[in-house]
This record gives structure tokens, sequence and C-alpha cells, in this order.
């Protein structure tokens, strides 16, 4: 009789770029102030990659480099990489085309895939479904974004929250049950009017005009976003637990996407969770969009147990949100 095949996760990487853009260095840019950034969002720096000729890959690179080191692999036995994210080095080729070439991952295929905050996610339970097709052992998940590089340094609504960064899972066949246990996973393009970059794609391709309107920027209605969000991410995480008939005291740990720290409270508190198991790293990183989670995973790392249930739970612009299950594999 075969057995069925779960997604475990085998080993974390990741990697946030050395400079740190602080709530005082933000004062001196715009309207704001460390007391009112951290109070409202709970941000004291975010890592921002500087230098000419570097791009999202190059932080995905390291991360999966990390994750090889960590196993004992080399990224020629990778099988496939996906890469979740909104700041690709270019619309094409693919973030996961040049990070292959990059880290010599000469037999993997892999793709990018757009889901904003909830991209790593998507991408991860997407990952999961090709280890249990039993077609693949290896496959490596990214969520990785380099949002300064989309970022007006002028607008204060969002420069206070978002930061770059990259963290990467390895996905191996398991048949004793652990990994990625169950996912919901949910969308709502009526959202896109509250946080999108309007210019740069094909609805409106980049032009002097657009330049000078800042469409090249990520544009957020942070009130309106934090409302859904609020909502969205604490009934998602509620109804995994509840279908999986598990409990707050069943949960070792919840990895909330790091958007802001009122989203994750409410979160917590819906799924009847204390708040020394949520892991919170937002304080140092901000907002890396699909990064968060896997680099709460990185951070958390040596914490975690075999057999610990983990709820990650995320939500983002498209509307995207999710929450997904895992049983922690070592
Ligand atoms: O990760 C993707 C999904 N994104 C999210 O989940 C983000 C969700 N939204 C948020 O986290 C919050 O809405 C923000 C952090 C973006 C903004 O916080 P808020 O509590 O919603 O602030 P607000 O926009 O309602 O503004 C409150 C006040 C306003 O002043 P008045 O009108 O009350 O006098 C703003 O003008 O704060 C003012 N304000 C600022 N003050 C200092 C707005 N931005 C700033 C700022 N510094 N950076």
């Amino acid at each position: 009789m075969s057995q069925k095949i779960t997604a475990a996760i085998t080993a974390v990487g990741g990697y946030v770029p050395e400079d740190r853009l602080t709530n005082f260095d933000l004062e001196k840019m715009v309207d704001t102030n460390d007391e009112w950034i951290r109070t409202r969002t709970g941000i004291s720096e975010r890592r921002i990659l500087r230098g000419e000729g570097l791009a999202t890959s190059d932080m995905v690179v390291p991360a999966v480099k990390e994750l090889c080191a960590k196993r004992g692999i080399d990224p020629s036995e990778i099988d496939a990489l996906i890469v979740g994210t909104v700041t690709p080095d270019m619309m094409f080729p693919s973030t996961a085309n040049v990070a292959c070439h990059k880290l010599g991952a000469t037999n993997a295929w892999g793709f990018d895939l757009l889901a904003a905050c909830s991209g790593f996610l998507y991408s991860l339970t997407t990952g999961a479904s090709l280890i249990e097709s039993g077609r693949y052992k290896k496959v490596v998940v990214v969520g990785a974004d380099k949002m300064s590089s989309i970022i007006n340094y002028n607008d204060r609504a969002t420069c206070i929250i978002f930061g770059d960064g990259a963290g990467a899972v390895l996905l191996e066949p398991s048949t004793e049950g652990y990994g990625v246990q169950d996912s919901i996973l949910r969308s709502d393009g009526s959202g896109g009017n509250y946080l999108h970059m309007k210019a740069g794609g094909s609805l409106r391709p980049a032009s002097n005009e657009t330049v000078a309107n800042n469409e090249h920027y990520a544009y957020q209605e942070g009130q309106a976003v934090f409302k859904f969000a609020v909502k969205g991410m604490a009934d998602v995480s509620a109804e995994l637990l509840e279908r999986n008939k598990l409990t707050g005291d069943d949960i070792a740990w919840l990895v909330p996407h790091q958007a802001n720290k009122r989203i994750i409270d409410a979160t917590a508190d819906r799924m009847g969770l204390s708040h020394d198991k949520v892991m919170l790293n937002i304080q140092r990183y901000g907002n890396t969009t699909a990064g968060t989670i896997p680099l709460c995973l990185w951070d958390w790392e040596k914490q975690l147990k075999k057999g610990d249930n983990i709820v990650l739970a995320a939500f983002g612009g498209g509307f995207t949100w999710g929450a997904t299950l895992v049983k922690w594999g070592y």
C-alpha cells in the first residue's frame, strides 16, 4: 500500500541586507516621528538593499544557499524553485530563472508567483502540491521583496512600513505526516483599488507621464486595508483551527505576516492564543511583503520543535489572504 506523502519543511534560510533605515532616519525624510510609527505599526527599523545592480534575486540567492548548506545539499539537487514576489528583478525573465542561474541550480525549473503579502503562503501551498504529487523530491519556496524599489520615500503613508528581505524553505517528502497539513487561501480582486502599483504593467506601461505622476510606486489606502486585514486574517486562522479540530492550546506558534502589530494581536486574540506564542520581528524588518513569514521561521528556527503545530497567516494586496497549518518536522 502506498503511503500518503506530505511536504515537510526540512531547512530554512534567510537574508536581510546590512543597511538599516530607522524611524529616526525617516523623521528627517518625511513628516513623521518614531513614537507614531512604533505605536501605530510596531516598527522601529527596516533593512534596505542598497547598491547599483542589486535586485530581489540577490537576496533570494544567499537565502537559498544558506538553506542548502544547512541541509547539506548542492543547489543542483533542487527540482523546483518558486519565488513569491511583487518586486521581480524584471518583468521577465522570472526571478526564479535568474536565481537558479546564479545558484547553479541547473536541474531546477521554477517560476515567480505574485500574491503580494500572501505570496509566501500561496507559493508554499503550490510547492507542497508538487511534493505531494510524488513527482518532485526537493522544492524550494521563497518569499522575497525589495520593497524599497517601489516605495516613494516622500510618501509617509507607505515609506514607514516597508523593508527588504528574503526567506526560504526547503520542502521534501515525508511519510510520517510532517509538514503542510492544510491551507485555506482566499482572494478578492475588488480590494485591488486599495493597494496596488498603477503603472509599469500592460494597463499603464511606463511613460514619462506615469513617472512624473509617481505611478511606479506602491499605493495604499492604509485604513481600508487595515479593516479588511484584521477581519480576513483572523477569520481564516480561526476557520483553519476549527476545520482541523484544534484550539489555541494545540498551537505552538502563530507565524503572522508582519504588516502591523495591531493586525497580528487581533488574529492571536481570535485564535485564543497567548501573545508569547506569536512570532514578531516587525520591529526589526518592517513589512517585507512576501518575505515576512519565512523570515520569522528563519529567526525562530532554533526554538521550533519536531511535532509543533504552527499556523502561518497572511493578508495583503489583491486582496489575497490565507492560513496554513504546518507540523514542524525537525
Ligand atoms: O502588508 C500588506 C497589507 N497592508 C497592511 O496590512 C497595512 C494596513 N494598514 C496599516 O497598517 C495602517 O493603516 C497604517 C500603519 C498604514 C496607518 O495607520 P492608521 O492608524 O490607519 O493611520 P491613518 O492613516 O488613519 O492616519 C491617522 C493619522 C492621520 O492624521 P489625522 O488625520 O488623524 O490628523 C494621518 O495623517 O496619522 C497621520 N499619519 C501620520 N502621522 C505621522 C499618517 N501617516 C503618518 C506618519 N507619521 N507616517
